[in-house]
């Protein structure tokens, strides 16, 4: 299984960006574990952050015009929208566009915080979302995916 992890922007900053909020680990150091995480359970994973929509919206299309990571096509997309989860019509498309199950990720609990926060563009899209639960809530986005891929494959 093929597990693509994306992350939008300012989750470059992690570590540095409102520690008190979104933790003291560095994004790097999270998604080192994650992928050592992935391969202990037999799933590949790639990560790609960028702080530019259209980016995310290439790499996203980019399943499409490829079809793959390492000619492995992706199973699973783990999504941390950051601002662009409040804002992005475009972002939303390119998933529907590729049409591969995504599970919404965000590390602070979004809804005990401003009301501008409530409203994702995704969540109603995705397979399921996770809110709140820091970094380990990555990790368990990556157990949902692989239980949904045993299942169904
Ligand atoms: C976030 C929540 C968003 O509202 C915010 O813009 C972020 C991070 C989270 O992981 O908690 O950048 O997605």
């Amino acid at each position: 299984m093929n597990i693509l992890v994306l992350n939008g922007p300012n989750l470059n900053l992690l570590g540095k960006r409102e520690p008190e909020i979104y933790g003291s680990r560095t994004l790097q150091a999270i998604m080192a574990e994650l992928t050592d995480y992935a391969n202990s359970q037999d799933a590949m994973l790639f990560h790609f952050q960028s702080n530019a929509e259209h980016e995310l919206i290439e790499r996203i299309q980019s399943l499409l015009v490829n079809g793959s990571d390492n000619n492995a096509p992706i199973d699973g997309i783990i999504i941390n929208p950051a601002a662009f989860t409040h804002t992005s019509v475009a972002l939303r498309d390119a998933l529907l566009a590729v049409n591969v199950p995504f599970i919404e990720v965000h590390l602070s609990n979004v809804h005990k915080r401003e009301s501008f926060r409530h409203h994702s563009y995704f969540s109603d899209i995705a397979q399921g979302v996770i809110v709140g639960l820091g970094e380990q809530g990555y990790r368990f986005a990556v157990d949902a995916l692989i239980t949904k891929f045993q299942q169904t494959n």
